[in-house]
């Protein structure tokens, strides 16, 4: 599929370039449409920017914009776990990550990330080593309705789980549109958004193994990039930005050893400062053009000393979520 003629919105564009400044290197953790790369090369002329993406489909759109900036834009088709191969990643300044699904992925039929495709299950977003289709016919029912439920957030978890293993004793289930019409059978819409949303965000999640993927990157750009570094996230949904929370409060804040014990200076020794106290949402003009902004968050954080603050799954108490997207099907 072309990705010519698919019409993209970088989110937050303007809010995420407020925070940089020229003669600096940047990564783009997240390339997608290459929108936040290019908006940075244009305004930027003397910094340089390595984009990283998992989706070798974007491949194409990083050379237009190598040819443009031969000397300026480089690009690695990696996960953004494998950061650490980036040779010169201590130059960096800065470290963007825009999380989630792009709409050329959403829009791209081949991967079934849509409701209505009729190709098979996969909602691969690149390199993955599983995919949606052995999830729906091989997870048991204990396992589907758990990621539902605490992936998706689902109330009708149990339901669903209980009818995709019903129904794929007969025949597999094949693509995302006969799944999502078993989903949409058991539940009713309410409003614009299709009820398959919270369930095909779930699959896509395991599919990808998206909360170990941010857990990796975050903990080894704080834990390894030089002082001043300046770390800028945006998330798309509540689990996503609920984790990306935990990280920075634990390397941003020295949280009381008991409540009855007080800590004396918050932020004393921690190797981060957190300069978005609350999350920057978008603005409402951003979100009349582009809706799907309207529940993007966007976090920052700067690096302000080398500690040896060293964070562990369980010091974030979502050893669940980990659980869950480890011991898959
Ligand atoms: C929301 S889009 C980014 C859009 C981009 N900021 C722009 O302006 O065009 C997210 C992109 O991140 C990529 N991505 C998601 N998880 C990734 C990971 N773990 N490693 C590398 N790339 C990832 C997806 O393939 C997708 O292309």
């Amino acid at each position: 599929m072309s990705l010519e003629g698919i019409k993209h919105y970088p989110v937050m564009l303007n809010e995420v370039i407020n925070y940089l400044s020229d003669q600096k290197n940047i990564i783009d953790c997240t390339f997608g449409g290459g929108g936040y790369s290019k908006k940075i090369l244009e305004k930027f002329p003397n910094s340089k920017v390595t984009g990283i993406d998992r989706d070798k489909r974007v491949i194409k759109i990083a050379e237009k914009l190598n040819k443009k900036f031969p000397k300026r834009f480089r690009f690695q088709n990696i996960k953004f776990s494998e950061i650490n191969s980036i040779k010169d990643f201590q130059n960096n300044d800065y470290f963007i990550l825009d999380l989630g699904v792009s709409n050329f992925q959403l829009r791209d039929s081949e991967r079934s990330f849509s409701f209505n495709s009729d190709k098979k299950l996969d909602m691969g977003m690149g390199l993955n080593l599983r995919n949606a289709y052995d999830l729906i016919n091989q997870g048991s029912m204990e396992y589907l309705k758990n990621i539902f439920k605490f992936f998706g957030e689902e109330k009708f978890s149990s339901k669903i789980a209980k009818k995709i293993v019903n129904l794929r004793e007969k025949e597999n289930i094949v693509n995302s549109q006969d799944l999502s019409n078993i989903i949409n059978n058991i539940k009713f819409k309410k409003g614009k958004t299709n009820p398959s949303t919270k369930s095909f965000q779930a699959l896509r999640m395991i599919v990808n193994e998206e909360i170990s993927e941010i857990f990796k990157v975050l903990k080894y750009i704080i834990e390894n990039c030089k002082v001043n570094a300046v770390i800028i996230v945006v998330s798309f949904h509540s689990l996503e930005d609920k984790l990306v929370k935990k990280i920075f409060n634990f390397y941003g804040k020295n949280l009381p050893v008991s409540r009855y014990i007080p800590t004396v200076n918050k932020y004393i020794n921690t190797p981060i400062k957190i300069l978005t106290k609350k999350p920057i949402v978008a603005s409402k003009n951003e979100i009349k053009e582009n809706p799907s902004s309207r529940s993007a968050k966007l976090r920052v954080i700067k690096k302000i000393n080398n500690s040896n603050k060293d964070l562990k799954r369980a010091d974030l108490n979502m050893e669940r979520y980990f659980n869950l997207e480890e011991n898959y099907v």
